[in-house]
């Protein structure tokens, strides 16, 4: 992956530019990077900022052979590949927030959306967007306490080249083991040790209640599989609830 780049000094959102390229037939793998967007998405139909030159945004064409219902665990091989990227290049102690935010001490460093076109039996295309906070040195005031970048973190300007060399790196090894199986099996063990939430205390926002759970790692569907105090287990799906600390 990440074999065919193609670059925007400025557009609207990379997840936008690779959806036509998909469309326009680009082949698997093909990512489309920007400095800056103009009309940045973020998850639940959120906005995502844009600092220019200071930051990653990019988006990853696919085109794999699986089922519909498994493309959303594409964005956790996508979470698992930035986790071991940006630990690997800066030695800090990233960690996954399920499903796939990326955090270190805390404070959101990374997102990831995925969004896909599908027929009922095949998938057309999937894009996985990731906007990695990288250079920037000051957030706005909303922000300020939940996120984070790299700089502020490590104290030293990061080469974006080398983040996104490193990332396509870690995600062609892992995109092998996702399609070796169709599931996360051979990627659950990283995917856990990796997990911010995990053998911890979690609370549970479902639709009808609010419980606190022990959260015990994903399941090889990417599923969060938590121990109710009551000593019953649950699966949690993505998309269902969200998962605060406690
Ligand atoms: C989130 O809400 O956590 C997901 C944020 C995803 C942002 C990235 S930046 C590159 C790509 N293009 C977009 O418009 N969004 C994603």
């Amino acid at each position: 992956a990440g074999q065919n780049i193609v670059y925007y000094a400025e557009t609207d959102s990379t997840n936008i530019r690779a959806k036509l390229l998909g469309e326009e037939g680009a082949p698997h793998g093909t990512l489309a990077v920007a400095d800056m967007q103009s009309a940045g998405k973020g998850r639940r139909g959120r906005t995502w900022a844009s600092s220019p030159g200071r930051s990653i945004y990019m988006s990853l064409l696919l085109k794999p052979d699986i089922s519909p219902v498994k493309a959303p665990m594409l964005t956790l091989v996508a979470a698992c590949a930035v986790a071991k990227a940006l630990k690997t290049c800066t030695g800090l102690e990233i960690q996954i927030k399920w499903p796939n935010d990326i955090v270190v001490n805390g404070k959101k460093l990374a997102g990831i959306l995925t969004e896909m076109s599908t027929e009922i039996d095949y998938i057309n295309y999937v894009v996985t967007g990731i906007g990695i906070n990288v250079n920037i040195e000051q957030f706005p005031e909303e922000i300020k306490d939940t996120a984070t970048s790299l700089f502020l973190e490590t104290g030293n300007t990061v080469k974006r080249a080398l983040v996104i060399a490193e990332i396509m790196r870690f995600y062609e090894i892992y995109y092998a083991k996702f399609m070796e199986t169709k599931d996360l099996s051979l990627l659950q063990e990283e995917y856990n040790r990796l997990l911010v939430n995990r053998n911890r205390e979690v609370r549970i926002l479902g639709v009808k209640e609010t419980y606190k759970a022990y959260a015990l790692g994903i399941n090889p569907s990417g599923e969060l599989l938590v121990r109710r105090q009551d000593g019953t287990q649950e699966v949690i799906y993505a998309g269902e609830v969200s998962v605060r600390g406690v």
